[in-house]
């Protein structure tokens, strides 16, 4: 049972940007601790229990500059329970603590030991720490092109629940050449987390115990092979409205839902204009209607009021044709254009943005051919893997450090996984699709087009890429600048659980 909230009645919140503990020779420290606490969602709804950093669900914005090294304490101030069903037949859960934590920086160039590795958690005043715990105190070096990145929590087996219950933030990073643009700043820069959550009557938030239709001997609880809300929050309300003036607005976008994929677009049918995906700016500026967006990924858009006074403009997210009448996750947000222009709008939308390098000019060391694969478990519940390895299976993807190499990734499964990879920022090279019944009935692949080339809202660098069903995506890194254990996987969270992640090695040739 969950409630009908109605839309559009709370305003849209502005996310608080977090002040530094201190600044030193090493840069500027912060502290965050995970908490659990009420906060109010909708008008109408009593506050809802959240875990969230420093108390704030979303967490509080980082705004750093590029070249400007931060170190942050992640600290957890969580209570021994979780307050989500915690499946404990995934491997080895049992006999961990049921509340761990680990906050990895989404699209962030991290040394490995302040990646948030996915067995480096940590539980409340680090009583208990995973195997791979190596420090308190993150670094984040800032040394990458300006971008709106995410930090979120990882911790190995439960990062479905932890997102869920609220551990997620986002962290914008600025430098020179984008200033130069004359984007739209300060209070016309609009940070949106998009997700979906769906509650009880009395608030809480409601998450499945177990699949729909759970077979003879499954455990209880037990991980589900998606989850889709029924609600959806911009920035911690539910389906907000904001007011803007008569001018350009710069929206960041970006969907932290666990498994919903949106599909971007204005009901007045004006266009956005993209000027940025996940890793940064894009070469140039496109224009689209509508824009797709699967978990974790990000996009950059200017959106143009001017001349629309008056006007309320709802921010949609298109179903498709067979959409569900009662489905009511067609609407995201609103923006009524009823404020007074401040002043002269002097904000561009550039042409050319930046210039990036493109990686098909690097030497390519290495193609690995990786599978994206549906089976199931012993007890016959869905289970996805990535080559048909397990996350505790040995590593198996081990670049060089410095090497070029080409990760095609066939995705033999029917829906779509937003694989991404950490550390590297990668360039999309094509997509090509294959003939998928003929490939699971005989092992044979059959083309049943031509590659083709990126779409516009995969252009510049990305850290997360949609992989369509019977097709192989293939993108090309470059594996610097550290050596060191990382991860790759999906990033529909109840994949990424089970078991649909993989450790990744990159070896420095030298040491
Ligand atoms: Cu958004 Cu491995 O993470
Ligand atoms: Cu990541
Ligand atoms: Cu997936």
């Amino acid at each position: 049972m969950s409630i009908t909230l109605r839309k559009f009645v709370d305003r849209l919140p502005k996310m608080s940007t977090i002040k530094p503990k201190h600044k030193d020779d090493k840069g500027a420290y912060y502290e965050v601790r995970m908490t659990q606490f009420m906060q109010r969602l909708h008008r109408d709804m009593r506050p809802t229990m959240l875990w969230g950093y420093n108390g704030q669900f979303p967490g509080p914005l980082f705004d750093v500059k590029q070249g400007e090294p931060i170190q942050v304490k992640w600290m957890n101030d969580l209570p021994s329970r979780h307050i989500l069903p915690v499946d404990l037949s995934l491997h080895g859960l049992a006999e961990l603590p049921e509340v761990r934590t680990v906050t990895h920086l989404h699209g962030g160039v991290t040394q490995a030991s302040s990646d948030g590795y996915p067995d480096a958690w940590f539980t409340r005043g680090f009583e208990k720490v995973g195997p791979d715990y190596e420090q308190e105190i993150y670094h984040y070096p800032n040394n990458q092109p300006a971008a709106a990145l995410w930090y979120h929590d990882h911790a190995m087996g439960i990062t479905r629940l932890n997102m869920y219950a609220g551990l997620a933030g986002m962290y914008i990073i600025r430098d020179e050449a984008e200033k130069t643009l004359y984007l739209p700043e300060g209070k016309y820069e609009l940070p949106l987390i998009v997700q979906d959550r769906s509650f009880k009557p009395d608030g809480s938030l409601d998450y499945p115990r177990q699949p729909d239709d759970p077979e003879e001997g499954w455990p209880d609880p037990s991980v589900v092979p998606f989850f889709l809300g029924d609600t959806i929050l911009v920035n911690g309300k539910v389906w907000p409205y904001a007011e803007v003036e008569p001018r350009k607005y710069r929206l960041r976008i970006l969907n932290a839902s666990n498994t919903r994929a949106y599909a971007l677009y204005l009901d007045s049918e004006d266009y956005f204009y993209q000027i940025g995906t996940d890793g940064g700016l894009m070469q140039r500026t496109t224009k689209a209607k509508k824009i797709p967006m699967e978990p974790a990924e990000r996009v950059d858009l200017i959106v143009d009021f001017t001349g629309l006074q008056g006007k309320t403009i709802t921010l949609k997210n298109d179903l498709g044709p067979n959409a569900d009448p009662e489905d009511r996750t067609n609407d995201i947000m609103q923006f009524r254009v009823n404020q007074p222009l401040a002043g002269k709008d002097n904000s561009n939308i550039p042409r050319k943005l930046i210039e990036i390098p493109s990686l098909k000019k690097n030497k390519v060391q290495t193609i690995r051919d990786l599978k994206l694969v549906g089976t199931t478990d012993e007890l016959g519940r869905p289970l996805l893997l990535l080559n048909n390895k397990k996350w505790m299976d040995e590593v198996t993807e081990k670049p060089r450090l410095g090497d070029t190499e080409i990760w095609s990734f066939k995705n033999l499964t029917t829906f779509t996984h937003p694989i991404h990879i950490h550390l590297v920022r990668f360039q999309v090279l094509d997509h090509r699709p294959f003939d998928l019944d003929a490939f699971n009935e005989t092992g044979i692949l059959t083309f049943t087009g031509p590659a083709t080339r990126p779409k516009s809202n995969e252009l510049g660098w990305k850290d997360t890429i949609a992989v369509p069903s019977a097709t192989i995506t293939r993108v090309i890194a470059h594996f610097v600048p550290y050596a060191g254990e990382y991860v790759w996987h999906c990033h529909i969270l109840e994949h990424e659980d089970y078991d649909m992640m993989r450790p990744f090695t990159i070896v420095d040739p030298e040491s």
